[in-house]
């Protein structure tokens, strides 16, 4: 079982009103879906996943629930703090929105029941829980940038970070970081880069400025485009 020390959170973790079906989508839905870190990491997916990919801080979920529909051969943990995101995700992939009526039974859509897991908490405390060497890919889009200098150590990308992403990263598994912020694009590349445990996958600047080919757009970079921001696209893989 996870030791419930709580490291410190300067976020936000519930936002306004959530609506009723989004509160019905938590109470009913979230305990079919959620990350039980009671049960052993290898019996959190059926075997037949050879993949795991996991989102850190999903936010509304769009590209969680986009890339758990586009590999349905691959399984998926999503940790996320903010409520009303959860909520969001929730009802993204159970395709149940505001105003629609609530059916019997709530089921993830396209049939799956078995490839998303959700920890609605801080994802420093799920790191002791996954073994080392068993996620593919680690997705970190668009982090709280944390712009003053004094907040710096707020930011997600750091060294204790890294060497957890790291750990629990296959040989050769990625992260991708992807961030539209001027000072996190060159605090991300450095500090991954000076960790020495990653190397940066860029051959041209196209690699970095262009969407990946399996990207799915989220809240965040919409509105970073929205407002003439180009948001940059990190893939470190590990060494
Ligand atoms: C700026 S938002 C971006 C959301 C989303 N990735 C997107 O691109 O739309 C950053 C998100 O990371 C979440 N977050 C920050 N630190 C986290 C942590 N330690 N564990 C889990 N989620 C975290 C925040 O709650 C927030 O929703």
């Amino acid at each position: 079982m996870l030791q419930n020390d709580k490291p410190k959170f300067f976020g936000r973790r519930q936002g306004r009103r959530i609506r009723k079906a989004k509160t019905t989508l938590l109470d009913a839905f979230l305990p079919v879906v959620k990350l039980d870190t009671e049960k052993s990491f290898d019996r959190l997916f059926p075997d037949k996943y050879e993949k795991t990919y996991l989102e850190i801080g999903f936010g509304n979920g769009e590209h969680l629930a986009g890339q758990s529909l586009k590999n349905q051969d691959a399984a998926f943990i999503g940790a996320e703090v903010f409520k009303n995101g959860v909520a969001n995700l929730l009802s993204i992939i159970t395709g149940i929105k505001e105003g629609s009526d609530l059916p019997e039974t709530i089921s993830l859509t396209d049939n799956r029941v078995d490839n998303i897991r959700v920890f609605d908490d801080d994802m420093r405390i799920l790191f002791k829980y996954i073994p080392d060497n068993s996620i593919d890919k680690v997705f970190v889009l668009f982090p709280d940038p944390w712009p003053k200098k004094r907040h710096a150590d707020r930011r997600f990308i750091n060294p204790d970070n890294l060497k957890e992403i790291h750990r629990i990263l296959k040989k050769d598994g990625i992260l991708r970081i992807a961030t539209d912020h001027k000072v996190y694009k060159s605090w991300a590349l450095r500090k991954t880069i000076e960790s020495g445990i990653f190397e940066w996958t860029a051959k041209c600047s196209n690699d970095w400025r262009r969407e990946p080919s399996d990207w799915v757009q989220t809240k965040y970079q919409r509105k970073a485009i929205r407002e003439g921001r180009k948001p940059v696209f990190l893939d470190f893989r590990k060494i």
